[in-house]
């Protein structure tokens, strides 16, 4: 009987333990850097140590971006053994190396790999290496897994990702897995103690795929995808509308100072795919504008909600805070500037109840109060952009 006790207890002591690791993963959404969006298939480990150096440098680590991930295309086979080999020629010092060398520079290590038998760019998938693959990452020292879902031969996907993320706590060592099927198969409904995050559509695009193509109507439709989301996320989970393509492509400055706030508003994953090594300081700006990291990282992890949509193209959106307050984004779709007249009194404006209680409001971009929950103000959203408010708790 006392063995029987004894070994319940056991359990109870390490499920507590297992429950709380994953607690303390990403009780805040994850920050940092992928090569994808700026590098794609084309990465070497100089490039990667290249831009460990500059989250150093530029202070986007101490401004919170502190994985370093690595995406598809660094791996190429498998040895006697079944472990996945990385590609020689470009990796040559190996993987544990890499991880080491962001390590020392204050960073976390992150890899790729994919629930199919073939990554999407066609190299070696996890499909039936999943143990094996997850041991080597663990000894490797790596921190972040973005697990895809090419070539996965109709499995089902929460089976496939079940599996990993089992792999991944028999290691014992504490890997963010970032569930990356697309929401194909609704990964918000069932990725809650398997990952710490899940993707919620198609690849985010922002380059000029064509003469017709503007990248903003893929950022504009990521975010009417996440709308109805907003009860699946919180501390330790994280619905993901992709990584930032703030900097790339086609948008102009206010596009990415609507896409950077926006996904601070969702409470989204902040991992970022800018080439640093030809920074524009405007976009360093943009990604280091601590206000809005601060409303991103909020100790709530609440996702903003559509309060209002007038029209076609004006919403505005609210997201709660833990000081009591909210943050506030006026979105503005149209290719025109929106202007109109507004005041936050009675509880109809955005939820809140702005008549008994006074908040003051500060504009997030222009870092400064504007004034109270009493005064009226003219706003001027820009084409494609955003103003985002802070409202706090006047003393
Ligand atoms: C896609 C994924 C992208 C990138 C790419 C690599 O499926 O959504 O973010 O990882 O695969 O091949």
């Amino acid at each position: 009987m006392k063995i029987i006790i004894l070994f319940f207890s056991i359990l109870a002591a390490v499920s507590a333990n297992a429950q709380a690791v994953a607690d303390t993963l990403c009780s805040t959404p994850p920050m940092g850097w992928n090569s994808w969006n700026c590098f794609h298939r084309d990465i070497d480990e100089d490039k990667i140590k290249e831009i460990a150096d500059l989250m150093v440098s530029t202070g986007l680590r101490d401004a919170g971006y502190t994985y370093l991930n690595v995406d598809d295309c660094w791996q190429t086979g498998r040895d006697n053994s079944f472990r996945i080999v990385a590609d020689e020629k470009k990796f040559p010092s190996g993987m544990k190396a890499l991880a080491d060398y962001v390590h020392a520079r204050g960073l976390k290590f992150g890899i790729y790999s994919c629930a199919g038998t073939k990554t999407c760019a066609g190299r070696p998938g996890s499909r039936g290496y999943e143990y094996i693959d997850a041991a080597t990452y663990a000894e490797w020292g790596v921190d972040f897994l973005k697990y895809d879902w090419c070539n996965n031969n109709g499995a089902n996907a929460r089976e496939a990702y079940y599996i990993m993320s089992d792999a991944i706590r028999q290691t014992g060592h504490p890997i963010v897995l970032s569930i990356c099927e697309w929401g194909d198969n609704k990964p918000w409904e069932w990725g809650q103690g398997i990952g710490q995050m899940w993707r919620i559509s198609p690849d985010i695009v922002a380059v000029c795929e064509g003469d017709n193509y503007w990248g903003g109507a893929s950022i504009f439709s990521i975010i009417d995808r996440m709308a109805p989301l907003w009860p699946y996320s919180g501390p330790g989970n994280w619905n993901d509308p992709d990584m930032l393509q703030v900097g790339n492509g086609d948008l102009t400055y206010d596009e990415n100072v609507m896409h950077f706030s926006m996904w601070c508003m969702f409470s989204a994953p902040l991992i970022f795919g800018y080439d640093l090594r030809s920074a524009d300081p405007k976009i360093l700006e943009i990604l280091t504008n601590r206000e809005a990291i601060a409303i991103d990282q909020d100790r709530l992890g609440k996702q903003a909600m559509m309060f209002e949509r007038t029209g076609k193209y004006h919403e505005t959106w609210v997201k709660e805070l833990a000081d009591g307050g909210a943050a506030l984004c006026f979105l503005n779709k149209d290719d025109k500037e929106w202007v109109f007249d507004y005041h936050f009194w009675g509880f109809d404006n955005i939820g809140m109840d702005c008549t008994g209680n006074l908040y003051t409001v500060r504009d997030i971009w222009k870092h400064k109060n504007i004034g109270d929950t009493k005064d009226r103000y003219r706003f001027k959203v820009p084409a494609h952009g955003v103003i985002m408010l802070r409202l706090t708790p006047a003393e």
